[in-house]
């Protein structure tokens, strides 16, 4: 299948976070309190963890977002560089705290996150616009997702959309200012909650099937629309074209956090990289099930090899 084509590139914009984690025999219901045996911290934050992805995967790969001027804020960015992301574009904040995560995982795998969204929230749109703008010279891809201030967001898209270099949006989560974005990007990748939330903003009719309601929210965003299904792998929704599913591979799952942030990765790498949409979507799923193997968002992120060869598998 695919050939790593030399260095493809991809910008990211997102969080970055540290992830407190906690392994409980099962997620705590309203007023509940679970016990583990420790906390582990991970990094973690969506834009981190797919700049991760990204560069696992073999892209040149910066990140563009904002931690906290605190000691979670440098431990980030060393991590961050030592993985080989060039966090040139991470913004220090002074008056702001790095972003955490709050992370219950289930011997199901499954997890419940609260994140205290810290400099996340304080990034400026002016500072994401001009320096999203400086880095697309060589880019083959931009990756933004949502869970930093609104305004970033919209920066973002904006910026790269005037520059002709492909959209992803991660709608995760869905807030309002997806809404101001959806016609400039190529590609979205929400899970299936959020695609019937993204649905609903555009005015689509949620009665059908789910297939349905995909296929409707690829026609009115004029988008590809990916639709992550968790251990069902994804859908494929394009304007005027038949839904493809990609079923994930059977894996022992561990701890699904990140699953979605190394789908959006590699999914970039390879769009940067000149994949057409079915390679691409083939590796990001074969990557994303490998990831889930390992505890921690990044713990099981493969490399382009492992990639190629866990979808290679038949
Ligand atoms: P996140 O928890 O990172 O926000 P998400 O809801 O956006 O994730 P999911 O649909 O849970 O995304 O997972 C993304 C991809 O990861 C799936 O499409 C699938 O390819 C892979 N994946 C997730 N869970 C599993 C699993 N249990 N087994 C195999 N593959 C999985
Ligand atoms: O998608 C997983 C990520 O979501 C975690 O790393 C956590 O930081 C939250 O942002």
């Amino acid at each position: 299948m695919a050939e790593n084509r030399l260095e493809p590139s991809v910008v990211v914009i997102g969080a970055l976070n540290v992830d407190a984690v906690v392994r409980a025999p099962r997620l705590p219901a309203p007023g509940e309190t679970v016990v583990g045996p420790r906390v582990n911290w991970h990094g973690g934050g969506k834009g981190a963890n797919a700049a991760v992805a990204a560069a696992r995967a073999g892209a040149r790969t910066e990140l563009v977002g904002a931690v906290g001027a605190d000691d979670q804020g440098r431990s980030t960015l060393r991590e961050l560089a030592a993985e080989g992301v060039d966090v040139g574009g991470v913004a220090s904040l002074d008056d702001s705290a790095t972003g955490v995560a709050l992370i219950v995982v289930d011997l199901h795998a499954e997890n419940q996150i609260a994140v205290g969204l810290g400099a996340n929230a304080d990034l400026s749109p002016e500072y994401v616009g001009r320096t999203v703008e400086a880095r697309l010279g060589t880019a083959g891809c931009v990756l933004v997702s949502t869970e930093i201030a609104p305004g970033a967001v919209i920066a973002a898209v904006d910026a790269a959309f005037r520059s002709g270099v492909p959209v992803i949006l991660n709608p995760a989560p869905v807030i309002p200012a997806v809404a101001r974005c959806l016609g400039s990007a190529d590609v979205i990748t929400p899970n299936a909650f959020e695609a019937d939330v993204l649905l609903e903003l555009l005015g689509g009719d949620a009665s059908g099937s789910r297939e349905k309601r995909w296929a409707e929210l690829a026609e009115r965003a004029q988008a590809s629309v990916v639709v992550t299904l968790g251990a069902e792998g994804v859908a494929v929704a394009q304007p005027g074209e038949p839904l493809v599913v990609v079923p994930a591979r059977p894996v022992r799952a561990i701890d699904t956090t990140g699953a979605g942030d190394t789908f959006n990765g590699v999914l970039a790498a390879r769009v940067a990289a000149g994949d057409g949409m079915q390679d691409a979507v083939a590796l990001a799923v074969a990557a994303a099930s490998l990831s889930v193997m390992q505890p921690g968002a990044r713990g099981g992120m493969p490399d382009f090899e492992a990639i190629v060869a866990f979808a290679g598998r038949g």
